[in-house]
C-alpha cells in the first residue's frame, strides 16, 4: 500500500530532484503538484514542475498553480540561486502537458476533504503560502492530514537569506506560523540537516554517467546549482535541501532529531523569518515539530541515485 503524499513546491533544482526521488519511487502516491512563487514567480515555478514531469516521462501528473505572493509580505526571489528560469542547467523543453485549472488551494482543499482521517502526507518545498491558505480557508482539512513534512528553517544554523531567516520561512512568515501552529504533526527538514547534505562531485558525475535523460539533465541541473552556495559558504559541495523531506519518507532512519516547540518570528525586520527553536526546553511549551538536525548524507546520496537509475 504506497503513501498517498501531494508536493508543494517553487522549483528550484533541488526541488526538482525531490520531485523525481518520489516519481521513482513506488511506496509514494503522487496524488498531485501545488505550485508556489518562491524561488522564481509563479508562471515559471508552474511551468518547472511541469518540465520535471515530462522529464521523468510522466506528463499524467496533475500540477495546479496556487499563490503568486506570500500572505502579507513582498515576494522576494532566488534567481542568482537558481538563474533566471529557476531551473538553469538543462535546456528542457518548455512543458506540452496542461496545467490544471483548479487553484491549488482549492483542490488541497477538496483533496484533503474527500480523503480519510489521517489520509494524506503534505510535502512543502517552498514557501508555505499554498497550506496555510489552504488550513485557513477551511481547517477540516486538518484532521485529514496526516503529516507535514517540510523543507524549512533551522535550529541553530542561522539563515541563508538574512543572518536569522532561511529562504522558504523568511518568503512567508505568517504562513508558516499557520502552519506551525495549526496542530497538524510537522517534521521540519532545517538547514542544520541539509547543510550536512553536501553534493559530492563524483555522485554529480555518477548521475551524468547514468546516461538517461534524467541522470543527464539532473547532472546539468545540480552543476549549475551548487555553485552558489559553494562560493558563499566555501563548502565543499551544494546542499541538497528539498529531496531530503522524500527520503525521510522513503528512509527516515537516514535521519535524526528531536520534537521540539518551534516558534516563527513575525514581528521583527531583524529576525524577520526565523524559526525559533527550543531544543533543550525552555520555554516549557509543547513540542509541536519534530526538528531533523542529522543525516546519514552517504546513504542520502546513494538512495537518490539508485531510485533515479530507474527513471
Ligand atoms: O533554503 C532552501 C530552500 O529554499 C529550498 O527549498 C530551495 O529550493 C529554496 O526554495
Ligand atoms: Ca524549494
Amino acid at each position: 500500500m504506497s503513501r498517498p503524499i501531494i508536493i508543494d513546491t517553487d522549483p528550484g533544482q533541488d526541488d526538482a530532484v525531490a520531485i523525481l526521488l518520489a516519481l521513482a519511487s513506488p511506496e509514494l502516491e503522487l496524488l498531485g503538484i501545488t505550485t508556489v512563487a518562491g524561488n522564481v514567480p509563479l508562471p515559471l515555478t508552474a511551468a518547472n514542475a511541469r518540465k520535471v514531469c515530462e522529464l521523468a516521462g510522466r506528463p499524467d501528473v496533475k500540477v495546479f498553480a496556487g499563490c503568486a505572493r506570500p500572505m502579507l509580505r513582498p515576494l522576494h526571489t532566488a534567481e542568482s540561486v537558481h538563474g533566471r528560469t529557476g531551473l538553469d542547467g538543462p535546456d528542457l523543453p518548455d512543458p506540452t502537458m496542461p496545467l490544471q485549472p483548479q487553484h491549488a488551494v482549492d483542490w488541497l482543499v477538496d483533496t484533503l476533504l474527500a480523503a480519510e482521517d489521517g489520509g494524506v502526507t503534505l510535502c512543502p518545498i517552498g514557501p508555505l503560502t499554498n497550506i496555510a491558505l489552504a488550513l485557513i480557508k477551511d481547517p477540516a482539512i486538518a484532521p485529514k492530514i496526516r503529516e507535514i513534512v517540510l523543507m524549512g528553517g533551522a535550529a541553530f544554523e542561522g539563515g541563508n537569506t538574512t543572518p536569522a531567516a532561511e529562504f522558504n520561512i523568511y518568503v512567508d512568515p505568517h504562513a508558516a506560523h499557520v502552519v506551525f501552529t495549526s496542530g497538524v504533526p510537522v517534521t521540519m527538514v532545517p538547514l542544520d540537516c541539509t547543510h550536512k547534505a553536501l553534493m559530492p562531485r563524483a555522485w554529480i558525475e555518477e548521475l551524468r554517467a547514468l546516461g538517461t535523460p534524467v541522470g543527464r539533465a539532473t547532472a546539468a541541473m545540480l552543476s549549475f546549482y551548487e555553485r552558489y552556495d559553494q562560493a558563499k559558504y566555501g563548502m565543499h559541495g551544494g546542499p541538497l535541501h528539498d529531496p531530503c523531506v522524500i527520503a525521510y519518507l522513503l528512509a527516515p532512519g537516514l535521519f535524526g532529531g528531536k520534537d521540539c516547540p518551534v516558534a516563527i518570528e513575525t514581528a521583527s525586520e531583524t529576525t524577520m523569518g526565523m524559526t525559533v527553536v527550543d531544543w533543550w526546553g525552555t520555554t516549557g511549551h509543547p513540542p509541536n515539530a519534530r526538528v531533523l538536525t542529522d543525516i546519514d548524507a552517504d546513504g542520502f546520496f546513494g538512495l537518490i541515485l539508485e531510485r533515479l537509475s530507474a527513471l
